[in-house]
């Protein structure tokens, strides 16, 4: 089967020299990659800057903001029998870019933010993929019903959610312990290495 995948932070400008991010490695996003070539699926990886080596056999598409993020998808994803979206996308970005380096010549800076697109909220409406859908959730408290709620609003068959509040997995961790929630049931998947986790969820695609 065709698969998108989406990976890594993006980044945000503020001036020629800033920028805003977050603390997405791209592991999770590159391992899924990874494990869905070797199991023989042809996939378009679209990520953020990382510092990883792009898996053998798999196209990619660079990119930097949730803007550049979300107009390669559109192009991409009517095209694919399954999507993953693991980025760690922006959800907010400065409202201007600063032309100039920002000086210090005040005591404080405040920055004015607007939303960005929501790129796996569009996937279903506008962007009409009718593929098999999987998206991530990176969740501090109530995981799984904030993670269902995620399943329902955004027309995903499965969601990937996270505890982003332990240290030990998820973020630039090698290993993840994550919730695999269907529409139908949920399933425990325990600490293991990203690769496992990738094998399992790629496993599933069009399950
Ligand atoms: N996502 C996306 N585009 C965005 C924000 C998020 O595609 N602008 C995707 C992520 O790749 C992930 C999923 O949406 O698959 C959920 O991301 P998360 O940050 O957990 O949730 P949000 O929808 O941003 O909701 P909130 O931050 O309010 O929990």
């Amino acid at each position: 089967m065709k698969l998108l995948v989406t990976a890594g932070p993006t980044r945000e400008p503020i001036d020629p020299v800033r920028y805003l991010t977050n603390r997405s490695s791209g592991k999770m996003g590159y391992a899924i990659a990874d494990a869905a070539a070797h199991a023989g699926h042809s996939v378009l990886l679209i990520s953020g800057p990382t510092s990883l080596d792009v898996p053998v056999g798999v196209d990619f598409i660079p990119v930097e903001t949730a803007a550049d993020m979300f107009a390669a998808v559109a192009t991409y994803l009517p095209r694919m029998d399954a999507a993953v979206f693991a980025a760690a996308v922006a959800d907010f970005t400065p409202a201007s870019l600063s032309a100039q380096k920002i000086k210090k010549s005040d005591d404080s800076l405040s920055l004015d933010l607007v939303k960005t697109k929501d790129i796996l909220g569009s996937a279903r409406e506008p962007l009409g993929f009718t593929g098999f859908l999987v998206g991530f959730a990176a969740e501090t408290e109530n995981v799984e019903s904030n993670a269902r709620h995620k399943l329902a609003a955004k027309g995903c068959d499965l969601i990937v959610a996270n505890d982003v509040s332990r240290n030990d997995i998820g973020f630039d961790s090698h290993e993840n312990e994550a919730l695999l929630v269907f529409p139908d049931r949920t399933e425990l998947f325990p600490k293991a290495p990203k690769h496992d986790l990738a094998i399992r969820i790629v496993s599933m695609l069009g399950e």
